[in-house]
């Protein structure tokens, strides 16, 4: 039997797996490596692969970033990234890598091949100047010692429709229901307009929504897509200002509805279409609840109630993880709450190249941010940065945890000033 070898050091992306094996090559992978990178992917994911399932993936995945793990000729390991943009403090928007697809056959686990596709992926990313990688992650322990922290928190939520009465009189709004292919041409402007204001919101490419919408996806996902409706929100002037997709999971109590409304999407780019959706969604007949996740944890919902405890948070969870790769670049991005002046120590144990010490001289209309040499006001790991950074995960909380050096008294409460954001950051795109 071969053995394994405990944390293996990569030489040059070169990784010994078995001390009497072959060694596994990480590297960019070819158009026509692209359906045994499918087909790795998806058993990774404890799936399966066919033709359909690599032909609607193609046209998704450059080459260029993506990589492959291979042991000889098999793919064992697999990671992509794309160039997208975050929404972020501030009202901007950042140049971000998405990171997907990351996962190693289960042959081939515990052996430092996802250290290396990291490894070789925040080199490019680096290299290609973008700021940011984010991610969602699987299961939590996984990322942290790359440098990734969580930043963007989802909350799942259920009302019970009967015991839902608005407090304040809905906003007139037109609703109109629609099918997919109208979603695919209408949804994306308004997406797009939600998406303002928002920290974590992911820019959502053509071909993200050609797949929300089922114009590239496959059998089993297309069934799913078309057990959903789709609703529109016009204002008095005829512009769609919000949508929602659900759909309507029947059950009957004898002859008493038991129905269940699941909020898959609502969107809204104005506080009253939002008011009119929720509405919609809370007085459907046949349901006496509805369910959504992936809201944000800040979600206005229960301040449209007269009781607002019927809006049941069953779940918070975190969601998309930030990686931040250049700092002085990200930091002078953003917007802050206050004005202040921060000596930060970022401790980078994966790519201590990255970390080091930056002045940080912020206001809410802008900031900058540079290296320099003076006696830092505190100090804290990349993955803490990577958490703070979008302003929904404070400071002090993870200083609680005894994990940041506070220099100067009083630094954390300082940088909970500057970074916390409302409204509280959010992603409703899986990728
Ligand atoms: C997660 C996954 C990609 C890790 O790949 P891997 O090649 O086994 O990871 P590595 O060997 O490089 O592990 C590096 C370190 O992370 C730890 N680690 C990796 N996956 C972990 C997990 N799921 N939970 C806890 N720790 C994990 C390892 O123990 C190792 O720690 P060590 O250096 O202290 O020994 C792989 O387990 C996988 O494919 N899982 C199923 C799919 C998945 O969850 N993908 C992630 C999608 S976001």
């Amino acid at each position: 039997m071969p053995s394994r070898l405990p944390a293996p050091k990569p030489v040059s992306g070169r990784l010994p797996v078995w001390s009497n094996g072959p060694v596994i090559d990480v590297r960019t992978i070819t158009d026509e490596e692209i359906p045994a990178y499918v087909a790795a992917m998806r058993t990774g994911f404890a799936g399966h692969a066919d033709e359909e399932a690599i032909e609607v993936a193609r046209p998704s995945i450059d080459p260029d970033r993506t990589l492959a793990a291979f042991d000889g000729r098999q793919v064992v390991g697999t990671a992509r990234a794309f160039a997208s943009d975050m929404t972020i403090p501030g009202d901007r928007t950042i140049p971000v890598a998405g990171v997907t697809n990351v996962t190693v056959l289960p042959t081939h686990r515990r052996r430092g091949l996802l250290t290396e596709m990291m490894r070789q992926q925040l080199d490019d990313v680096v290299a290609r100047g973008e700021p940011l990688a984010v991610l969602i992650a699987a299961e939590a322990p996984i990322y942290g010692r790359f440098g990734y922290g969580a930043a963007v928190w989802r909350a799942t939520l259920r009302v019970d429709s009967r015991a839902a009465a608005f407090a304040h009189p809905v906003p007139a709004r037109t609703l109109e229901m629609v099918d997919l292919p109208t979603m695919r041409t209408v949804a994306p402007s308004v997406f797009e307009a939600s998406r303002a204001g928002r920290p974590g919101a992911l820019a959502r490419s053509e071909g993200m929504w050609d797949r929300r919408c089922g114009v590239r996806a496959a059998a089993e996902e297309l069934a799913e897509l078309r057990k959903r409706f789709h609703v529109l929100a016009r204002d008095d002037a005829g512009t769609i200002d919000g949508y929602m997709s659900y759909d309507h999971r029947g059950e009957w109590d004898g002859m008493r509805p038991n129905g269940t409304l699941v909020v898959r999407e609502l969107c809204a780019a104005s506080p009253d279409a939002a008011a009119a959706l929720w509405h919609h969604a809370l007085t459907m007949d046949w349901c006496v609840r509805v369910e959504a996740d992936d809201r944000p944890v800040d979600d206005g919902l229960p301040w449209l109630l007269r009781d607002q405890r019927q809006v049941v948070t069953t779940d918070v969870t975190d969601f998309v993880w930030v990686r931040v790769l250049d700092v002085p670049a990200a930091l002078s991005a953003r917007g802050y709450g206050s004005t202040d002046r921060l000596v930060i120590e970022v401790d980078d144990r994966f790519r201590p190249d990255l970390g080091g010490r930056v002045v940080l001289d912020a206001s809410p209309v802008g900031a900058t941010c540079e290296p320099t040499t003076e006696a830092p006001d505190l100090t804290l790991d990349a993955a803490h940065l990577g958490a703070i950074y979008l302003g929904g995960t404070p400071l002090s909380r993870i200083a609680a945890a005894g994990r940041v050096r506070e220099h100067t008294p009083g630094a954390v409460a300082r940088a909970d000033r500057l970074f916390l954001h409302s409204p509280a950051p959010w992603c409703s795109t899986w990728f």
